[in-house]
């Protein structure tokens, strides 16, 4: 095992670990509706969010349990907008990551209070949770920092455009915007909010920081629609060809496959590029980029 494959594996363990117990610890007045957050939230994942948290956090320095707190938040988020991604009413989905999704296993209903009380629960923790004295102070940007990602100017923003442009044909330029929002937006807010509890890092490499992960969000999507096509549903652990099948506008429907993959190459580079303006030894990061473009999973 290289030193990159056991951190992914030590990141995952620490989030993994967080999430079960806060989940876990909440009271059982509402029993189905807990065992289904749980279930969104740690039956699979890569933690690839947590991951880039963990990676800028080591990289500036950052506490561990600032680095969990993020983690955390940014992984309710996310697992919520997995939850309502999945619904029928929006891409009809049974399987995610190998498993049935939430509303199959539980149903409709639940599926979307689990979704709407994950979306509090990172805000909860992102609040709540024990930080070191200098992120303590920088509570309310977080919030300012995820509400934002997760809102109309991010995730849910590109999930209604998604939704809109479904069946139709729209602008390359259309079809980033769409990306950049729905998928971009959190993984962007994973290194706004970490480089946030930075002390006294210069705005330039911060924004650096920012342009890396945003490269690295876009491409992150256009890698998911590529392993739609050509993944196999026993290794993504979802249902292969189900943007064809719903006539999502994504890069390969829209560009065809051989420029999508170009495209994912251009943002690689630049993704790297950002990174190699930076004083840093970004050596793991490198890794993490090239698992970020050219995963199978
Ligand atoms: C899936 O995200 C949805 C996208 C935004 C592409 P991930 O591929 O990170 O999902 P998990 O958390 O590892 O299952
Ligand atoms: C990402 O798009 C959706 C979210 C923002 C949750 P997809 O609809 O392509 O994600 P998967 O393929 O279902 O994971
Ligand atoms: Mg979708
Ligand atoms: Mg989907
Ligand atoms: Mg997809």
């Amino acid at each position: 095992m290289t030193n990159f494959d056991a951190l992914r594996q030590q990141v995952k363990q620490r989030t993994d670990d967080g999430l079960l117990h806060y989940v876990t610890s909440l009271p059982d007045h509402a029993p189905t509706l807990k065992s289904a957050m749980a279930y969104a939230l740690t039956a699979g994942g890569k933690r690839m969010r947590p991951l880039l948290v963990n990676l800028i956090g080591n990289a500036l320095d950052i506490p561990q349990q600032d680095q969990l707190a993020i983690s955390m938040a940014i992984e309710c988020i996310h697992a919520y907008s997995l939850a309502h991604d999945d619904l029928p009413a929006m891409d009809d989905d049974d399987l995610r990551r190998g498993q049935p999704t939430c509303h199959v296993k539980f149903d409709e209903a639940t599926a979307i209070l689990a979704g709407d009380a994950l979306q509090t629960m990172a805000f909860s923790i992102l609040v709540d949770l024990p930080m070191s004295e200098y992120a303590d102070k920088h509570r309310a940007k977080l919030v300012s920092i995820l509400a934002r990602a997760s809102g109309y100017l991010g995730m849910c923003g590109g999930q209604a455009i998604d939704l809109a442009a479904t069946g139709t044909v729209i602008s390359p330029e259309a079809l980033t915007t769409l990306h950049t929002l729905k998928t971009g937006a959190l993984l962007k807010a994973c290194a706004e909010m970490i480089t946030q509890v930075s002390d006294g890092l210069p705005a330039k490499h911060r924004q650096a920081w920012i342009d890396y992960a945003s490269y690295i969000g876009l491409a992150f999507q256009i890698q998911d629609d590529i392993l739609d096509v050509e993944g196999d549903a026993e290794i993504i652990g979802k249902p292969q060809g189900s943007d064809v099948a719903q006539g999502k506008s994504t890069f390969p429907a829209l560009l065809g496959m051989d420029e999508a993959k170009f495209v994912l190459s251009q943002l690689h580079d630049s993704a790297l590029q950002a990174l190699a303006s930076l004083p840093y030894n970004t050596d793991t990061l490198s890794a993490f980029t090239e698992l970020m473009v050219k995963r199978t999973f």
